[in-house]
């Protein structure tokens, strides 16, 4: 007689319904306008294993690049054209359970995506990240990516250099640098949902744990949901203040010396050299 396979209910699943959580709030922020912004959550085996059968694969993806490197891993992902806004009311229609297969072509569809959905336009930006991420942390488990106001605006008025920008958010908010001392990486605007941007990004992302893509958004990383999202609200929040103020006469600032009494007080690990006048 065959085995029945018991499996406890997805729609209660932690990564499940703090996906939801999560992109309602920044929906709620307003970084997440209509479909923008996507998530992908590596999920170890053994946690998918007790919601999911994971012989049952329901689709295989194509996925227009090689994951080879993640041969086998699982991930929950955003579909293409979800809103956040609507994800924690219909997660099944709204995120897809998949495994990259072995030879790293295929994305292997074990829930979700219903009624034909596809996988964010962005996963190979996710996926891409997420190898670079662990090779310089093997925690690292979310990449987020969505549209905040600021950071957005910040990018069409600040000069786009990695140390300027940087520098600029640290200054904003006592927070900042000690919230991301290792800086924010820059890219130019480029065309989304692309190989060619998820490559660009990767290569950023071995270097920094936020990436903005100028006039477009931000990607976030981290071990947890709310160590991605919370990168990404402090750097907002800076550049909400830059904007508050960067029409305003200045009377009052944070100084350098100041600042890096800030981060040795805290042993932090900065980038010195974005404290240097020279361009990057
Ligand atoms: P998706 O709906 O395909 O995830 O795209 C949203 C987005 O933000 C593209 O950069
Ligand atoms: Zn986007």
């Amino acid at each position: 007689m065959k085995k029945m396979f018991k499996t406890q209910d997805i729609f209660n699943a932690p990564f499940v319904t703090m996906i939801g959580k999560t992109a309602a709030n920044m929906y709620r922020l307003g970084y997440d306008e209509r479909n923008s912004g996507n998530i992908s959550i590596l999920l170890d085996e053994s946690e998918a294993a007790k919601y999911l059968d994971l012989r049952n694969v329901k689709r295989e993806i194509p996925i227009g690049f090689n994951a080879k490197e993640l041969a086998g891993r699982i991930l929950i992902v955003t579909a293409s054209g979800s809103y956040f806004k609507n994800i924690a009311a219909a997660p099944a229609e709204n995120l897809g359970i998949i495994r990259i297969s072995p030879d790293g072509k295929t994305a292997e569809l074990l829930w979700g995506l219903n009624g034909g959905g596809r996988l964010t336009s962005e996963f190979p930006a996710h996926v891409m990240s997420h190898v670079s991420r662990l090779s310089v942390d093997p925690n690292n488990r979310v990449i987020l990516h969505c549209h905040p106001t600021n950071i957005l605006a910040m990018t069409f008025v600040h000069e786009l250099s990695e140390k300027k920008f940087t520098h600029t958010l640290w200054q904003m908010c006592t927070e900042s640098i000690m919230i991301f001392p290792d800086g924010i990486g820059l890219l130019p605007w480029m065309v989304c949902g692309t190989n060619e941007i998820g490559e660009a990004t990767a290569e950023k992302m071995k270097e920094f744990r936020l990436v903005v893509w100028a006039m477009h958004g931000i990607y976030g990383s981290g071990r947890s949901l709310d160590e991605a999202f919370g990168l990404i609200e402090t750097a907002e929040k800076a550049a909400q203040i830059y904007l508050l103020t960067a029409h305003l006469p200045r009377i009052n600032a944070i100084t350098d010396e100041q600042l890096k009494a800030l981060a040795e007080s805290l042993k932090l690990d900065y980038r010195k050299d974005f404290f240097e006048e020279t361009n990057k």
